[in-house]
């Protein structure tokens, strides 16, 4: 068999080679394997949308897979599973979280706001409203997100919580287009509806009705 042949087959021994040479010992840096076996179930309870939830859930859950796998609530959602894109954006005692970085664990005794928990088609929150009116969306995924996220950015921005972009830290942030996109920045949308998305917020920051 030629070397050239070898190397197609791939796992193909060689005369006079062992099936030791398939198996290499990983090299010492990348540490010992990671644990995948079972791990250690909890029973936890916390709030979603008002209504209590109580789970009994592994430790390495996160919030997300809590929220889409066990209450089948599949608003939120998994974009890069990394807390990269913000698409599984919930609020957690009306703060913003990346659920898909945040244990379920960590959440005992907290109030979840999702998406489903904001409105309904028949009578949708403010943002909801204002985003289908200004096209903030398009294929719609990264939209629960935006809508959670923008709304506690308002709240953060009128409890005068400074961002990277307020330039004077002395007084009360304002909302400028500037400071939204800041404050938004978490929040990625792929079909680049973030004119759309910014003309919806911006209605609903004027409009002063949260
Ligand atoms: Fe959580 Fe992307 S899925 S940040
Ligand atoms: Fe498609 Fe934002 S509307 S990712």
């Amino acid at each position: 068999m030629s070397a050239c042949t070898a190397g197609i087959l791939g796992s193909q021994l060689l005369p006079g080679q062992s099936s030791h040479a398939q198996q290499p010992t990983p090299p010492a840096h990348l540490g010992p394997e990671p644990h995948t076996g079972p791990g250690t179930t909890v029973k936890l309870s916390f709030t979603v949308n008002e209504q209590p939830a109580d789970l009994e859930l592994d430790t390495r859950t996160t919030l997300l897979d809590a929220l889409r796998e066990h209450l089948h609530l599949t608003g939120s959602k998994k974009g890069c599973d990394q807390g990269q894109c913000g698409a599984c954006t919930v609020l957690v005692d009306g703060r913003r979280v990346v659920s898909c970085l945040a244990l379920a664990i960590m959440q005992q005794g907290r109030h979840i706001t999702t998406i489903e928990g904001l409105g309904t088609p028949e009578k949708m929150h403010p943002l909801q409203a204002a985003f289908v009116k200004h096209d903030g969306f398009q294929c719609g995924y990264c939209t629960p997100g935006q809508i959670c996220s923008a709304l506690a950015m308002l709240h953060e921005l009128r409890a005068g919580v400074p961002s990277h972009a307020t330039e004077d830290l002395a007084a009360l942030p304002q909302f400028t287009p500037a400071e939204m996109r800041e404050r938004m920045s978490g929040n990625i949308c792929r079909c680049g509806a973030y004119s759309n998305i910014a003309d919806a917020i911006t209605e609903v920051e004027k409009e002063g009705v949260l």
